[in-house]
């Protein structure tokens, strides 16, 4: 990367969806210096354009030749189009900062939440993994306790919105709650995993299971959230478990941590203090 530029060139892989908008959204406003834009996504949306800055940027179809020149390449297109492009931009000179799963468990991809593991950056070979969103904010939370007094046993529950599954998702949990309300059928062909068997209503409902299950009957959220912090957290033995819940809200997840730390004797109001910090 050329770093007496003035400016970077950035490509953001599923800049239609509803990370890649959201991605775009917040470089806007940040001061990180953009000199080119590159919005990517599959063939259906090339020739579409977004507004970004004072200009109008023309979508163009991902392919390994899009990555030419590039400095940064924010992946958020699923995982399979992260595992065949992102080595593509790697290969290129770009840095990857990846949104998907498709590297966040290999063992020479950095998994980053700068609050908790920002050092681990500098570890890179081109390609860095950020997080499950519900794994993000919790790591974010618990690392001050971790560093004032131990960390031991984590217990989530998450209450996660659709926005979680994309755009389509959320078109979904719309036309459902509109037909529940006029009293006709709710359609359900996505959530809670699209090209699954079996779909279940959202609107009005809360659906324990978000991702496939897997062997051991958690599901591959509920796994990610296992795996990923004990990843960030630099940690195999802490125990963590997980339970996922899709709720019919469109933006925004929540969560509750039942915690147990290494050290005795400390009351919550301590923990509050060291968690604030
Ligand atoms: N880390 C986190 O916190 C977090 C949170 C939510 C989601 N995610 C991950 O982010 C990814 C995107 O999620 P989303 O909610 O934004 O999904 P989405 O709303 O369905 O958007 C998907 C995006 O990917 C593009 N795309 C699909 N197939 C493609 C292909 N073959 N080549 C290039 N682009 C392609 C789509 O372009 P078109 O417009 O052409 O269809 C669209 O821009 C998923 O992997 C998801 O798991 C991560």
């Amino acid at each position: 990367m050329v770093l007496e530029t003035k400016g970077f060139h950035v490509a953001v892989v599923g800049a239609t969806g509803a990370v890649g908008k959201r991605m775009l959204e917040m470089l806007e406003d940040s001061p990180f210096p953009v000199k080119k834009l590159s919005p990517l996504s599959s063939k259906r949306s090339a020739g579409k354009t977004v507004q970004f800055g004072d200009k109008e940027w023309t979508i163009e179809e991902a392919v390994p030749e899009s990555f030419e020149g590039v400095d940064v390449a924010l992946f958020s297109a699923g995982g399979s189009v992260s595992k065949q492009l992102a080595p593509e931009a790697v290969k290129r000179g770009a840095v990857v900062i990846d949104n998907t799963s498709a590297f966040r468990m290999d063992k020479d991809v950095p998994l980053v939440v700068p609050e908790v593991n920002e050092k681990e950056l500098f570890n890179h070979h081109g390609i860095i993994a950020n997080p499950n969103c519900s794994t993000i904010q919790m790591v974010v939370a618990l690392e001050p306790i971790r560093k004032a007094f131990g960390l031991n046993r984590v217990l989530v529950s998450t209450y996660q919105a659709v926005s979680g599954a994309g755009i389509s998702a959320m078109l979904e949990l719309k036309n459902q709650t509109a037909a529940v309300l006029n009293g006709e059928k709710a359609e359900a062909n996505i959530l809670p995993v699209k090209g699954d068997a079996k779909h279940y209503q959202l609107a009005f409902n809360a659906i324990p299971q978000i991702d496939l299950f897997q062997p051991n009957d958690y599901t591959f959220e509920e796994m990610k959230m296992i795996n990923e912090t004990k990843k960030i957290m630099d940690d195999q033995d802490l125990k963590v478990s997980a339970t996922c819940v899709r709720l019919p809200v469109e933006i925004s997840h929540a969560e509750t941590v039942y915690i147990e730390i290494d050290k005795d004797g400390v009351d919550a109001s301590e923990i509050g203090e060291s968690a604030a910090c």
